[in-house]
């Protein structure tokens, strides 16, 4: 039997990929939607059914909800703050100068509607931010909403995954609620009555462990990568193979294999920012030993970019200089076109600082990238990229690369010449081919 979900009536202020995914997703479950952005651009582009990203599976759920009738986009807060009954608050929190979280969106966008919330209402951060925050946007927005509107605030942090959105924002492993009132908690157990029909568990907790649940969360997965790829330098120093040493830790129940891949670190929008983040919280609360930790997790991962530059330039003998270097990949992770923070274009940009001619492939996200980094050359096909190149460099694991034929793609390089540093690739069909394999971590 299906679950009844009466319509709540939803804003959602910020419409990047955490907003405007939450956005289809809450049409989806039913919900009416007004979704808010700054960005015109952005809004008419949503409003017309296109997502200014790439996200499998949003484009299609975007127009079936907006052809439905529940989902439209406004730039407008006067008319965000009359429709909601929630306005979950979904703007970006990048990282500011000094590596602590620049909150001037939220603080910007909290301000901006509160004069036009006149009926009582809820609002639900689901930003990424430090503790404290939330608190101190409830007496923002308190004080800026007009007298006598009853104002409540909630956390409920998200944890989706780019290139997995949809089923993270439908289905995620928990959801987190924190709040300082039963009613809110209730409400959004209506928003998400679906989900958590169908066996989800909502956590119903403080403000401030909320708000830290989202950022030790991912303090964890990344020190679990900065973890497996110090033990990839161990693996080298001692001759052994990490990629095995990962599948048997993997095996073990309490340690898991996800996110225990070794390679090249890191990237993207939210992990690197996220840890800067808390380390500075953490530095700012006195808890030394965790900014230390979270330093050095920071420090392992940065360190992966250098070895592969590094062994990138061991490769070619010695110096970069006018070598002609095939990189496959540019977004900072598979199935993504994102590549804010991207380690494979940090190497690209290292490489070309030593004067490299670097010519660079990506399935989807060479439009972002040439933005990026204008410098760099891009090729439309992995062949294309790999014409003359004296050395070719995996860099991103799109599993397009895992398909490629290295008896095919040595019928045109220079040198068959390979370094694999995301240990994703099948050397010894390389090698089969007549290619030299230097793969991350492995003999
Ligand atoms: N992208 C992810 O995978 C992800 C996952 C979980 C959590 N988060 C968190 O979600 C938040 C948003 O991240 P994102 O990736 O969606 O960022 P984003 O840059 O894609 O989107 C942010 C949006 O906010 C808009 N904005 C800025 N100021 C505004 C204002 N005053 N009023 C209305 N809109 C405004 C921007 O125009 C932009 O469209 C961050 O705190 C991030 O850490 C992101």
């Amino acid at each position: 039997m299906g679950t009844t979900v009466t319509p709540l009536r939803l804003t959602i202020i910020g419409a990047g990929y955490l907003g405007l995914t939450h956005a289809v997703c809450m049409a989806d479950l039913g919900h009416e939607v007004l979704a808010l952005d700054v960005d015109e651009q952005k809004i008419t582009r949503a409003g017309a059914g296109e997502t200014p990203f790439f996200e499998p599976g949003l484009e299609p759920l975007l127009r079936k909800n907006l052809d439905a009738g529940r989902l439209r986009f406004t730039t407008s807060f006067a008319e965000a703050g009359e429709f909601g009954e929630v306005h979950f608050l979904c703007v970006g929190t990048p990282q500011a100068d000094g590596g602590a979280a620049d909150l001037s969106y939220l603080n910007a966008a909290a301000g901006a509607l509160a004069p036009y919330l006149a009926t009582p209402c809820l609002i639900v951060g689901k930003s990424t931010v430090p503790v404290g925050t939330a608190r101190a946007l409830l007496d923002q927005i308190r004080t800026a909403a007009p007298a006598g509107t009853g104002v409540g605030l909630a956390w409920n942090p998200e944890f989706l995954r780019e290139g997995y959105a949809i089923q993270d924002s439908l289905a995620p492993d928990r959801f987190v609620f924190g709040v300082t009132a039963d009613a809110a908690a209730g409400l959004l157990r209506r928003i998400y009555a679906k989900p958590l029909a169908a066996g989800i568990p909502a956590l119903v907790m403080d403000l401030e462990t909320a708000e830290l649940v989202k950022v030790s969360a991912n303090a964890f997965l990344a020190t679990k990568i900065s973890f497996i790829n110090v033990m990839a330098e161990a693996c080298e120093a001692a001759g052994a193979d990490v990629v095995q040493l990962a599948e048997a830790l993997g095996h073990d129940e309490r340690i898991g294999p996800r996110f225990l891949k070794p390679g090249l670190g890191f990237g993207g929008g939210c992990l690197p920012k996220d840890i800067r983040a808390f380390r500075a919280t953490a530095a700012d609360l006195g808890v030394t030993s965790l900014a230390s930790l979270l330093g050095t997790v920071d420090t392992i991962n940065f360190g992966r970019r250098t070895r592969v530059t590094t062994m990138t330039r061991e490769a070619v003998g010695g110096s970069l200089a006018g070598k002609r270097i095939a990189v496959l990949g540019a977004a900072f992770k598979p199935n993504s076109d994102d590549v804010r923070d991207s380690p494979s274009l940090d190497v690209c940009g290292r490489l070309s600082a030593e004067g490299a001619v670097v010519s660079v492939h990506d399935p989807v996200a060479m439009p972002n990238a040439a933005r990026s980094r204008p410098d760099l050359r891009y090729a439309a096909s992995v062949s294309e990229a790999a014409e003359g190149a004296d050395l070719v460099l995996h860099l991103t694991e799109w599993a397009d690369y895992q398909a490629i034929d290295p008896a095919a793609l040595a019928t045109v390089v220079a040198r068959r010449a390979i370094i694999d540093a995301r240990c994703t690739l099948d050397a010894s069909q390389w090698r089969a081919a007549g290619w030299s394999v230097r793969v991350l971590g492995r003999p």
